[in-house]
């Protein structure tokens, strides 16, 4: 069974249908990333994995969870579960890089002990552990308001790891960073995914990286799935039918790829069990 299953998937906000109607089955493990054109529903999609955005038709099943009818006690645990980094970082700038880490683990902690930010002596090198991970010990107890952009992302990344979530969702983890920074938050990212084996659902506008780092991807285009595959499967014919401004398929050219919307229905089931 997949860790993650849409079926026939229609997510939107009141009437609007933004994701309409897709197919797709995530395996645990995967570095997946999700492109195409702004305001294509990357962020729909990706936010629709923790419920955040609404099932407007169809099946989603994450973590062996029915999101369509999930209640609101199974929602909460289920979210302990999925670790999200967002484009802005969502920090507590006053807080310490330390503590802002911590903070992934409240979900796992007595509640007077969180309060207080009493920690035990596992529980301290649990979080160092983490810190060592996105490589930013040597910041622990600096402000998070005084770190650049991309110390701050790792920071962010490390309170997803320190939640211990089986998923982590990266909303566009790299936009707002230097090319040498986003090297390093990417390579945080799959160092988590190969040392954890946590699954990483990434939205990005990057071709280079997702090529380089992500196992799949998926290319939204119309509310729909134009392409899923290895990231060796973008060439240029693809990648032009991704960012088509219309709907309609680009003829492939002198492409071998084969548009995903051209696959047969059962080559597409054999390959996404
Ligand atoms: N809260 C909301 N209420 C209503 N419509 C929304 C809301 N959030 C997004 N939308 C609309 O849904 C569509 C998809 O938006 P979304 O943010 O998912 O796109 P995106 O692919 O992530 O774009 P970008 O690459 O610019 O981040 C857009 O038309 C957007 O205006
Ligand atoms: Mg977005």
């Amino acid at each position: 069974m997949g860790h993650i299953k849409a079926e026939n998937l229609t997510l939107g906000y009141s009437r609007k249908r933004v994701i309409q109607g897709i197919d797709l089955s995530i395996k645990k493990g995967e570095f997946l990333s999700i492109i195409g054109p702004s305001g294509v529903g990357k962020s729909t999609f990706l936010m629709g994995l923790n419920a955040t955005t609404s099932i407007i038709d169809g099946r989603l099943r994450v973590l062996g969870k029915n999101l369509e009818t999930i209640k609101h006690h199974d929602l909460k645990a289920l979210r302990a579960k999925i670790g999200v980094i967002f484009q802005g970082f969502n920090l507590v700038g006053r807080l310490s890089v330390f503590d802002n880490i911590a903070s992934g683990m409240l979900h796992r902690k007595p509640l007077v002990s969180a309060l207080f930010r009493h920690y035990s002596g596992d529980q301290y090198a649990e979080i160092y552990e983490y810190m060592q991970v996105v490589g930013i010990e040597q910041e622990a107890l600096s402000r998070c308001d005084r770190l650049s952009g991309g110390q701050k992302q790792r920071v962010a990344i490390a309170r997803a790891i320190a939640q211990k979530p089986e998923i982590i969702l990266a909303d566009e983890p790299i936009s707002s960073l230097d090319p040498v920074s986003a090297r390093n938050v990417m390579e945080t990212l799959k160092n988590a995914n190969e040392k954890y084996g946590i699954t990483v659902v990434s939205n990005l506008h990057q071709l280079d990286y997702a090529r380089e780092f992500c196992s799949r991807v998926i290319g939204l285009n119309g509310g729909r799935i134009v392409y899923d595959g290895p990231p060796d499967g973008l060439c240029a014919a693809t990648v032009a039918q991704i960012y088509h401004k219309n709907d309609s398929l680009l003829p492939a050219g002198d492409c071998f790829c084969v548009p995903y919307t051209r696959l047969p229905l059962q080559a597409m089931a054999a390959a996404h069990p």
